[in-house]
């Protein structure tokens, strides 16, 4: 294999304009009155609507605007949209309210030309929302464009974490990522689960995915997995049970099928051995 880190490209002209706006941004959340829905709503019109930004109320009453027009203008202010969580019975409101602003500028950034695959602009971006809407969030959080959350509240973040483009990060549960966790494209964490006899009854756990743990393409975690440090979860993999420190599970369910050649000794039990410790268990220790 060739050794391919990322290289840097030289800044973008228009840096010091987005230094302006993200700063504009960060000064806003750090107050602690800020109106969050506000902020949203206008940071939203500015990009999509400029020429009804000064004017957003007047214009989303205006009969003459086309309705498609008057709603899209309406719906850059989260308090006229639902996000699913706000149905579940579950969401905390005190702590999902203050959030959801924040997630609602976040997920339309992404569908803007500003954001959607605008690499450098949208790292920023979300490395700034991350500390308002997570528990905790380390540092060089960096997060791809259509990340999705269910509550973000219950999102704890290491150092370092990389998260990439369309993944799903259900905290319903909660979620713990440690350092340099990496999870790969249309990936999907899970901290909640249905009863197969009625959808209603749910049981909310933590999945924690511990330090330099990999989480590869469209796998899939389920809820109170606990991914131990280095661990690997292969390409299409499901894991329903605990993946051993520094072992490579693939395969529905996720199994063993080595372990890195740079595990300490107490972790170096093979694949074979390691399915015979009962290790694949829902839920896990
Ligand atoms: C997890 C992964 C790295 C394992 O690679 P590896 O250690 O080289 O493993 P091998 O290719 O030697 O495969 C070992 C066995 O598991 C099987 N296997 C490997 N990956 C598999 C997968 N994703 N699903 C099912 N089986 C898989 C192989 O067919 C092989 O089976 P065999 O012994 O019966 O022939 C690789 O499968 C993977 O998913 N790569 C994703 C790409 C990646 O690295 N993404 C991260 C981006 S940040």
């Amino acid at each position: 294999m060739a050794f391919l880190p990322l290289r840097g490209l030289p800044d973008r002209a228009i840096s010091p304009v987005a230094g302006d706006w993200l700063e504009s941004l960060h000064a806003a959340l750090a107050d602690p009155g800020c109106d969050r829905a506000l902020l949203c709503r206008r940071t939203l019109a500015a990009i999509s609507f400029p020429e009804y930004a000064a004017n957003w109320e007047t214009a989303v009453a205006d009969p003459k605007l086309p309705p498609a027009t008057r709603l899209a203008l309406a719906s850059t202010d989260p308090r006229n949209v639902t996000l699913e969580p706000e149905y579940y019975a579950d969401c905390d409101d005190a702590r999902f309210q203050p959030v959801k602003p924040l997630l609602w500028l976040w997920y339309s950034f992404d569908r803007t030309p500003l954001g959607g695959q605008n690499v450098w602009l949208g790292v920023l971006l979300r490395r700034l929302l991350a500390p308002h809407v997570f528990r905790t969030v380390g540092e060089n959080f960096k997060a791809f464009q259509h990340v999705e959350f269910t509550f973000g509240y219950n999102m704890d973040v290491g150092d370092n974490v990389v998260v990439h483009r369309h993944v799903l990060l259900d905290d319903r549960g909660g979620i713990r990522l440690g350092h340099n966790v990496s999870i790969s494209d249309y990936a999907n964490v899970y901290s909640h689960t249905h009863s197969i006899v009625d959808q209603r009854e749910v049981t909310n756990v933590q999945t924690v995915l511990e330090d330099g743990v990999r989480i590869t393409y469209h796998a899939t975690v389920l809820a109170g997995v606990h991914v131990k440090e280095q661990g690997m979860v292969g390409a299409m993999a499901v894991a329903t049970g605990d993946v051993r420190p520094y072992h490579v599970y693939v395969g529905i369910p996720a199994k063993s099928v080595r372990v890195k050649p740079n595990a300490p000794s107490q972790d170096l039990i093979s694949p074979t051995a390691a399915s015979r410790t009962g290790e694949h268990r829902v839920g896990g220790e």
